[in-house]
């Protein structure tokens, strides 16, 4: 679905979440969402922060397991990914703090293997997750899953390309001060969520949009996989979609 602006596309993707929510609080149920970090989501964050303040949309029953976290990686610290869901949603809403779950960037190393099939076991444990919502890097990644990412990948620790640390060594203040490696879930994990919603937003997203929505599905584009989903989606701006 392409759309004029990322403030239209962030709407309507919010509304499908809000709507998902509310289905699932009708029912009795928990809403179990698969979340995700940098810039791209934001815009859908802000639009969640605001319907629970202005229309009362409760995230009580919300359940949520994010895609990945840097490696190692200080909950509190302001680069990490706990820190900007705290920022950008959960401290805006009324999620009980026991509900969300990120992968952890402090385990020892030996315990990263144990984590991440307990990770997976909990997701499945609830029921699978009902919406995961994803971005994309440069060079296709979904969550960490970088290029060469196997489509039975689980989560697990992986090393970042160069290119992903180059593309956050501005934010980190240098590229030394990026972590080598992170937790992320993999793509398994992602394909197995009932539903995909995937969000590119300007023009630098072109080139790799296009590989992943009309390329052939490979790993060396890992978003390609999603074509392999029954029930995904790319939603993107005019700019993402200039290769199309
Ligand atoms: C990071 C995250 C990804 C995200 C990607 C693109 O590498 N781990 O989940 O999709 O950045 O970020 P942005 O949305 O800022 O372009």
């Amino acid at each position: 679905h392409i759309y004029a602006s990322s403030k239209d596309a962030s709407k309507a993707v919010a509304i499908e979440i809000a709507d998902l929510i509310r289905k699932k609080a009708a029912e009795g149920k928990p809403c179990i969402l698969g979340l995700a970090t940098g810039s791209s989501p934001k815009t859908v964050y802000a639009e969640l922060v605001r319907m629970h303040r202005e229309e009362g949309l409760s995230f009580k029953n919300v359940v949520s397991y994010n895609l990945d976290e840097y490696y190692p990686m200080e909950p509190d610290s302001i680069y990490s990914y706990h820190r900007f869901m705290k920022e950008q949603l959960f401290d805006h809403v009324d999620i009980p703090t026991t509900h969300y779950h990120l992968p952890g960037g402090t385990l020892p190393a030996q315990r990263i293997q144990e984590f991440c099939k307990a990770y997976e076991q909990e997701i499945e444990e609830a029921g699978g997750l009902d919406f995961q919502l994803l971005g994309i890097g440069g060079n296709g990644h979904i969550g960490f899953n970088e290029p060469g990412s196997l489509i039975n990948s689980h989560t697990r620790l992986i090393t970042l390309d160069h290119s992903t640390r180059a593309a956050a060594a501005a934010e980190f203040g240098g590229l030394h001060k990026v972590p080598r490696k992170a937790i992320t879930m993999g793509v398994t994990t992602i394909l197995n969520a009932k539903r995909v919603v995937l969000l590119a937003w300007g023009e630098r997203k072109a080139a790799v949009i296009k590989g992943a929505v009309e390329g052939e599905v490979t790993e060396k584009n890992p978003a390609s996989y999603l074509q392999t989903h029954g029930n995904a989606t790319f939603i993107i701006d005019q700019h993402a979609a200039v290769e199309l």
